[in-house]
Formats: structure tokens, sequence, C-alpha cells
């Protein structure tokens, strides 16, 4: 593996167009003359692909693995198993392909997508056959990279449930699909732990996978495993009763262990998922932390066990890698490449000995999102290179700006590729905020090599326009325009910030949540209700006031809200208004209420909600509303809690 490595750092330092068919190409290579000494700082330095839900070809796997190998990345976890498809060929049990690889083409989001009905034609999907899968393990072998396969329970099961529903609890009555979305009630079923036949399923599931995969380690899930059947399930309740176990969270504990022992007794180690923490460890086995900053993988090391990390918050790659604009679809949050290279996995504050049970660190790129090979490559890279710095260095040798120009010549090998890797990095982060009376504009950009140059008479900006250092203070309407430049060459998209005053913009808001400031930025949301323009309320009402800082003569009042069915982000259910000139004693001006239907339009659209007033004047306007309540039967959410979310006050 040494020599392998030591020949991908020659490589990354020659020119990535080489070609060995033409002798006269060699004419031009140039290698800096250098001496290097060079070690990694952990064992395992993966990344993670859900084949499950996007099923990524054969082909995108294969250069996915050269450019891991060229990075220096030693382990490939394939999630091959989930609600949304089951993606390995199992000979003993045919259906698993036949069935459970294929669901219900839907068009929206991810999580906006229905759940598919009894009959429906299923399209969407694939497999990998054994022969196609020791093709991809023997590629990746030969470029020092371990394929650890991940086959999910007893939850994120549907696929399978699908092909062989009788390994459900038998009370669940419902059709069982593949599931094209989240799912919703459907994700809550999952194999039944008190079915015997459901443990000679797997095992012999198992015996074929071990079979496949040369690598020691076996991950069988165990994530997010809702106990709702299990709960009813007289097996299940058998099962609890004759094994002694407290509750359903045992279960699970006894489901895991039961599965681990016959694994163990393959000569294999056992992987899984943080959860398993939430009960009985399985002996040996090697936790994954990605919940709470992956600190939820400690409990495991607290009792001897090796883990790996993978926070959903910094090394998931679904997330938003860059200003929420100019980026593909996802649900929430942002890990940038520069959030990415700079995590440092061990803590200050950790219990000597955690740290040498640490075995590294995994980028997990999770594809509801992912529809061609592009949506994938897209979300890899580069922040796959940050995180193999990360994984590679020691503690202690990060240096941003040499990581970018490492990086500038790293993506030329991405090009020479036919990768389209993300532009993000090049992308300007905006934040508009009321700061005595004005509003203060503030630009960044996570590369500090490049100039920020703006306009503000709508015009496009080009390498001679007005050179940002410091915030701006804007004290009325304005079209501010801005990108990225290094010289006159312009790096990123250009960044519109349209601003509109009325009476209340750039005056203070208070009330419990901490983002109304945002209410009167004077700068409207886009249709993301995470993209930092968005101030929301969860499963409550609520209320907040704005100070107009003297009395104003007041004829209408405007909310901008948001429609996003799939992420149960609803208009309110009815809006109040009150006015006052002390703060203390108000009286209501208008009201508004809206239906269920109204309420719960499919789709994401913004949804402005109009308040006439009778003309009047008042100092304080107070706004309080009503959260829209449970999504209702037919929702993809059903009975789930709903968000409210505002982008504006205007105030006319
Ligand atoms: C996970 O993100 N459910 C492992
Ligand atoms: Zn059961």
């Amino acid at each position: 593996a040494g020599f392998y490595y030591a020949l991908q750092t020659v490589r990354q330092l020659l020119p990535p167009d080489l070609r060995k068919d033409t002798n006269s190409q060699t004419q031009g290579w140039e290698l800096p003359c250098v001496e290097i000494t060079d070690h990694p700082r952990f064992g395992y330095r993966g990344l993670m692909l859900d084949v499950s839900r996007y099923f990524i070809p054969k082909a995108t796997l294969l250069r996915t693995i050269d450019c891991m190998a060229l990075l220096k990345l030693n382990k490939l976890h394939l999630h091959l198993v989930d609600d949304n498809g089951w993606r390995l060929e199992i000979k003993r049990y045919p259906r698993l392909t036949q069935v459970g690889a294929w669901r219900v083409k839907r068009d929206e989001p991810f999580p906006a997508r229905k759940n598919p009905l009894p009959g429906e034609q299923t399209t969407e999907g694939g497999f990998y056959t054994q022969q196609e899968m020791k093709e991809i393990i023997d590629y990746a072998e030969s470029r020092q990279i371990e394929i650890i396969p991940e086959i999910e329970m007893p939850a994120h099961t549907n696929s399978s449930l699908a092909a062989y529903p009788e390994l459900a609890c038998p009370v669940v009555k419902s059709f069982i699909g593949v599931i094209p979305g989240l799912g919703g009630k459907n994700a809550e079923i999952i194999y039944c732990a008190g079915n015997d036949s459901v443990f000679s399923f797997i095992e012999n599931v198992l015996d074929e996978v071990m079979a496949l995969f040369p690598s020691r380690y076996v991950h069988l899930g165990g994530d997010e495993a809702a106990k709702t059947h299990w709960k009813n399930c007289p097996l299940c309740q058998h099962r609890i009763q004759t094994e002694n176990l407290a509750n359903e969270e045992e279960l699970q504990g006894y489901f895991m262990e039961r599965v681990s022992r016959y694994v163990r007794s393959k000569g294999k180690t056992v992987m899984g998922w943080d959860e398993l923490t939430n009960s009985k460890l399985p002996e040996g086995a090697v936790i994954y932390g990605w919940r709470g900053d992956g600190e939820a993988a400690l409990k495991a090391a607290e009792l001897g066990h090796p883990f790996i990390l993978t926070p959903a918050r910094t090394l998931y790659l679904i997330r938003y890698q860059g200003p929420q604009w100019f980026e593909p679809l996802t649900y929430f949050g942002n890990n940038t490449l520069k959030d990415v290279y700079q995590y440092e996995p061990v803590k200050d504050k950790w219990k000597p000995g955690y740290s040498q049970l640490l075995q590294g660190i995994q980028g997990s790129l999770w594809t509801e999102f992912c529809s061609t090979p592009q949506d994938v490559e897209y979300l890899i890279y580069p922040r796959l290179a940050a995180l193999a710095e990360v994984a590679w260095s020691e503690k202690g040798k990060k240096d941003w700006t040499g990581f970018l120009s490492r990086l500038d010549r790293f993506n030329l090998h991405l090009s020479h590729k036919g990768i389209d890797y993300a532009r993000s990095m090049y992308n300007i982060d905006h934040k508009v905020l009321p700061r005595n009376g004005e509003l203060e504009v503030s630009l960044s950009c996570i590369r500090p090599d490049l100039e920020i140059r703006y306009t503000t008479n709508g015009d496009a900006p080009d390498g001679r326009s007005a050179l940002y250092s410091t915030p701006l203070t804007i004290a009325g309407n304005c079209n501010l325009k801005a990108a990225t430049f290094n010289g006159s060459e312009q790096k990123g998209e250009v960044l519109t910030l349209p601003v509109h005053f009325n009476i209340a913009t750039a005056k203070p808001v208070t009330g419990e949540n901490i983002n109304t400031r945002l209410l009167t930025n004077g700068l409207r949301g886009s249709d993301r209700h995470t993209d930092g323009e968005w101030c929301g309320w969860y499963a409550q009402d609520g209320s907040f006031v704005a100070d107009l800082g003297e009395r104003q003569k007041i004829t209408r009042v405007s909310l901008g809200s948001l429609n996003n069915f799939g992420m149960g982000v609803h208009p309110p259910r009815y809006v109040k208004l009150y006015l006052s000139d002390n703060g203390q004693s108000y009286h209501q001006v208008a009201t508004i209420q809206r239906t269920q239907a109204q309420n719960f339009a499919e789709g994401t659209q913004a949804v402005d909600i109009h308040l006439d007033v009778h003309p009047q004047k008042g100092r304080f306007l107070k706004v309080e509303f009503g959260n829209p309540g449970k999504c209702p039967a037919n929702h993809v959410r059903a009975q789930q809690d709903t968000w409210v979310y505002f982008d504006e006050l205007i105030v006319e």
C-alpha cells in the first residue's frame, strides 16, 4: 500500500493529461525535485455511497474508486439496502432484486414523493449482480481500497419487505412497496423481531454477502428503527417475554446481537450505526458515529469498542456545500469544503483512550436528491479532497490556503476525467441585517485568495467594479450584485440582492425566536427554508413585535410565508395583528384565517399573506400566528408536526 500511495503522490505532481499511447507526450512532463516522508494519520479513510436511494451505475463507482485511490482513501462503504431499493443480487432470494430493486417513478423532490399504490408499475432502480460486484471489489482491491458491504436491519428495509412481506410483523396489514421517498408511516414497517424465519433469511443473505466480499467487516446498519409495530406485534412481545427484555429498545439489542453472533461465527467483524449504543452493544462491534457531531459513538468507545466518525453535521455530503441560492436542492444545512477541511475528529475533552479506539473518519453521501451520476459527483467533489487531507494529515498540519492551491491542481485531474466538481467554493455568502435603522450587508467567500467585487446600480459586476472589503450600509432600495474575481476573471456565480425598503425595514423585531431579525432585512428568501433568510417555528404558535421607531400610518401588512409539502412547511392557520403606541397595551387591527385546504397544498411555493388594516397610526406592531397543526391523512408526513416559516414583514 505504501508503494502504491507513493505512486499516487507522483501522479498528483504530474500533469493530468499524461497519455500512455504516444511517447511524444512525455516531452512536457516535469516533476519537482522533492523528498517526501509520509504516513497516514488514520487507518480508516472512508467514503460511504448510498446506492439505494439512487442506484449509482457501476461505471460511476469505478470512477469514484479511481479518485479515492488518487486521494489515498482506503475504505468504500456501500449502503446496499434501504427502503428505496435493494441493490445486490442474492441468488437464494431472487425477488430481492426482481421486486426490491425497483420503485415507482415520482418526479417530485424525494421528501414530497408519495408512496406506491398496489399494482403501480415500478420502473426506477437497478442492482449489481454478484459478478458485477466482484469486478467492483477487484477493481477497488487493486487500488488499495476495501469495500465494506452494509446490509441494513431491522429498519430501512421496505425494499426486502416488498419482496417478502411475510418478514414484517403480522400486525402490518398495509401494502408494502419499495418507497420512492421518505415513506411516512410505511418507513415504520421493519423486520419482525419475533419471527425466527426473519433470522434465517438474514443469515442466508449474509452467507452470500460474506462469500462475495473479502472485507473482514459486515455493516448491519441498525439506525432509525421505529418500534411502532414491535409494540403491537404478538410475536415481538412474546420474544420480549421469553428473552426477559425490558422493552422494544432491548428487543433491537437482541436482534442485532443475534445476527452479530452469526457474523462472528463466520470470522467476520460487525459494524453498525451509533443507535446500537441504545441497548447492549454486540460484542466487538465497530460503531459509526453520525448523530450529535458523532459523539454518540463515544458511548461505544467508553465500552472499549472501536469507532469511526462520520458526523452528519460535518461529513454528510448530502448537505449544501455552499450558499444555498446556487446549490441543487437538498434537505437542509451546509457542510462547505472549508467545514470538511477544518473538521477535527479528536476533541480535547475526550477521555484518554478514546483516540486509540478511533479508527478514522468517513464522508457519507446519502443520495435522496441524486438522479444522475453527475449529481453524485457534484456532491462528492471537491469535498472528498478535504476529507482525504483530514484523514491523512496530522492534527496541527492544517493550512487552508495551502490546501486550496493543492486543490486547484487536483481539480485539473478531476476535469481531465470529465468530472464536473462543485464550484460552490467560489460563491458568495451574504448576511443582510438591520443595524440602527439601516441595513448592514456582509459578503464573504470561503476562498481568501479571491476578491469580491460589487455594483449597486443593477449592472453585472466585473473585474473593475468596486472592491468589497468591509460590510456595506444600505439606507434605501438597492439592487446589489456581487461576484468573486481573480483579477479580471470571474470565478463564481453573480449574487443578486434586491433590497426593498418598507415601513418595517431595518426596524428591530423582538420575539422568542432569534431569527426574527431576518423579517425586516429588506430581502426575500428563496424557496429554500434553510437559505438563511427564513425564520422558522416548529409545532407551536408564535408571535413577535416590530418597533417602528415612531407612530406610523399603516394600511396594509404582508407576511412572506412558505409552503414546502415534502418538508412539512406550511403557512399559518391564522395571523392576528395588534397595534400599540407604548408597547404595552395593544388593540387588534386585523386578522386572517386560512383553511386546511389552503394550508396543506402540494409543491413548494412562497405564500404571501396580506392583511388590510383600516388606516391608523401606531408604533409597535404585534403579529400572532397559529401553527397549521399536524399534517392531514393524505400528506406524505401524515400526523407529523409542521413548521411555519416567514422571510419578511412588509408594512405599508
Ligand atoms: C443515518 O444517517 N441514518 C445513519
Ligand atoms: Zn413482530
